[in-house]
């Protein structure tokens, strides 16, 4: 494909319709024409360029049934590769699932005594004390909870006095592990993955972000104020969320039924940073029918 400017278009097939079907959803063959600026495909050659022809998108009934599946899927790669590297996120979205994966160990279903975590993203400033921090969180719904080693767990240390050096030893860190096997997703309201916001270009690496006022605007429900959101965070770059060998995107309720469309549906633009996972080969979302209520039937 050539890249001759900005100007120019290249036509590329969407991911296609989807039929829901309550409990297996299939991605259906129909494409839907997309466009993208040639550039910014270019530019999104960050990982093997091949758009999946069919996604695997699955409805599920509501949050709990969400978090059901998420978790099934994650505890199947537990149990197929107990080793297995696990990119996890934090936020609202993944809350259930990790409930479902302490359950799941509490019935002796599953040993975490191997596996290894990465995590998306943590906030600059916020100590490891700080029920704020992604550290604490990931600690108080998951590490805490199975027999997960604390030393084979990863969040980034937005405490580092050198912030690149961190974002560069987070990279090595996760290609010294073998790359991710399986890399949990949210998705903002605004399309962003890990803290990836709407932008110009696709962020490859582990970054430092200045947060959207749309993203501090969200996120404020977990603060006495919007003021007390940190306007930074670490967060792995659209090209290392990519590299993950498979892709599991959750979204519940309402307020994600435009992302979804836009992501899975839409161009694919670093306007709207989840769009990038058209191009990934093994995706799968699992969305509640209130997320997916935007997407065409
Ligand atoms: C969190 C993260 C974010 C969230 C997204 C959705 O580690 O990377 O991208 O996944 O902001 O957040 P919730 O789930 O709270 O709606």
């Amino acid at each position: 494909m050539q890249s001759s400017g900005r100007a120019d278009q290249a036509q590329i097939q969407g991911p296609g319709n989807f039929e829901r079907k309550r409990g297996r959803a299939e991605a259906g063959a129909g494409a839907v024409r997309t466009a993208v600026h040639a550039d910014r495909l270019q530019n999104a050659r960050i990982c093997n360029l091949r758009r999946k022809k069919d996604m695997r998108i699955y409805e599920a009934n509501d949050y709990q049934d969400m978090s059901r599946k998420a978790a099934n899927i994650l505890a199947a790669q537990i149990i197929l590769k107990p080793d297995c590297v696990l990119g996890l996120a934090t936020g609202s979205s993944p809350i259930g699932t990790y409930d479902q994966l302490v359950e799941g160990y509490n019935r002796g279903d599953l040993n975490f005594a191997e596996v290894k975590t990465v995590n998306l993203d943590e906030y600059i400033g916020l100590d490891h004390e700080n029920d704020q921090s992604y550290y604490y969180f990931m600690h108080s719904h998951l590490f805490d909870r199975v027999n997960i080693d604390p030393a084979n767990t990863n969040v980034p240390d937005g405490m580092a006095e050198d912030i690149d050096a961190e974002c560069e030893r987070y990279e090595k860190l996760i290609r010294s592990l073998g790359g991710v096997d399986i890399q949990l997703l949210g998705i903002g309201r605004n399309g962003h993955i890990g803290f990836n916001e709407p932008s110009d270009i696709f962020d490859k690496m582990t970054h430092c972000v200045d947060l959207t006022e749309s993203t501090i605007e969200a996120n404020k429900r977990f603060f006495a104020s919007a003021d007390d959101v940190p306007k930074q965070a670490v967060s792995m770059g659209i090209g290392t969320i990519m590299k993950a060998k498979k892709i599991l995107l959750i979204a519940s309720g309402e307020d994600k039924a435009d992302a979804v469309a836009q992501a899975f549906f839409g161009p694919v633009t670093p306007e709207m940073p989840a769009s990038i996972l058209q191009f990934h080969s093994d995706v799968v979302v699992i969305a509640d029918s209130a997320a997916l209520s935007k997407c065409p039937k």
